[in-house]
């Protein structure tokens, strides 16, 4: 296989992870990443991997970006942004520029399901609708909510010592970014992957009660967990400051966690050679001090 394997949003939390696990398995020189800023990526450029300029809102830059590129791994656009066309002008640019075979990170769901996850859902199937036009081939990356974005949207334990969130016992799987990253990554590095998709979720589900469990343990005092509505969870997250926009979404994604949105899988298993890591992994990471 010749030319390069590119990766946007590189300066990103999931894009800089999937490049670092890339470096292990491919040599730098065939490697590439976007930014908006070439600059932001000075530290993959002294690695040997290639830095290209390129703004999803700008077709001609992506165009002269994708050049030579032969798996490129569109990294999705940001929440609150026009997606749909960042995305569109990606996948037109890399048809345009001859690239052989998008991935593409949409969101994992249930099979069948309607559910609707602002900002998410609609711009997948808007997105997969355009890769499947495009006649490139097409990889499509379904990644859980990171398991770290759990834990942060949880937020600081009340003095009370309950989580009070709008789900119930429905049980969640979700995989840390870097293990996305680094499936991801195992994708990329190899053959074969055209046509197919990929669930990147964590291998285990766990419920509010493992939870609450977990951090009760890890910080040693009790933590109790109670479903409230949506509605009140908003209310909540509004008084305390939280943008109007920003609190029915961060209020959706546990309503997608109560819809079975997330279930477990042994994609990432399989993909990086170890089970994913744990719920009490990462809580102990970020509430151990
Ligand atoms: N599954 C989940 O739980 C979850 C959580 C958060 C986000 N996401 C989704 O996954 C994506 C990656 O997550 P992340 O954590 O890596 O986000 P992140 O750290 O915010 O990175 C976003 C990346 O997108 C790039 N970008 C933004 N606008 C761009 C544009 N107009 N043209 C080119 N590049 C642009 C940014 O580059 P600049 O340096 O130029 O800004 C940055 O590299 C997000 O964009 C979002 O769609 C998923």
């Amino acid at each position: 296989m010749s030319g390069l394997i590119m990766v946007t949003g590189a300066t990103g939390g999931l894009g800089g992870d999937v490049l670092d696990f890339l470096l292990k398995r491919v040599p730098a020189e065939r490697l590439a990443g976007l930014a908006r800023k070439p600059e932001d990526l000075a530290h993959l450029a002294e690695r040997g991997v290639t830095v290209r300029q390129g703004d999803y809102d700008d077709p001609d830059s992506l165009v002269a970006a994708f050049r030579g590129v032969d798996k490129l791994l569109l990294v999705s656009a940001k929440s609150f942004t026009d997606a749909k066309t960042a995305h569109r002008n990606v996948i037109r640019a890399a048809k345009e520029a001859g690239v052989r075979h998008i991935h593409y990170t949409a969101i994992q769901r249930r099979p069948g399901s309607a559910f609707v996850l602002p900002q998410v859902t609609e711009w997948d199937e808007y997105t997969e609708n355009e890769l499947t036009a495009s006649g490139l081939d097409v990889t499509v990356l379904r990644n859980s909510q990171y398991l770290e974005a759990f834990d942060m949207l949880i937020g600081a334990i009340t003095p009370d010592r309950v989580v009070r969130v709008p789900v119930g016992d429905t049980p969640i799987a979700l995989a840390t970014r870097g293990d996305m990253a680094e499936a991801t990554a195992a994708v990329l590095a190899s053959d074969g992957h055209e046509g197919r998709s990929y669930t990147l979720t964590g291998s285990k589900s766990f419920t509010l009660a493992d939870y609450t469990d977990v951090v009760g343990e890890i910080t040693g005092s009790p933590v109790t967990h109670e479903q409230i509505s949506a509605e009140d969870y908003i209310g909540r997250l509004l008084d305390a400051g939280t943008p109007d926009q920003w609190a029915p979404f961060l209020a959706a994604w546990f309503q997608a966690m109560e819809a079975g949105e997330f279930s477990p899988g042994d994609d990432v298993e399989r993909l990086i050679g170890r089970p994913t890591t744990s719920l009490r992994s990462v809580v102990a990471q970020r509430r151990a001090s």
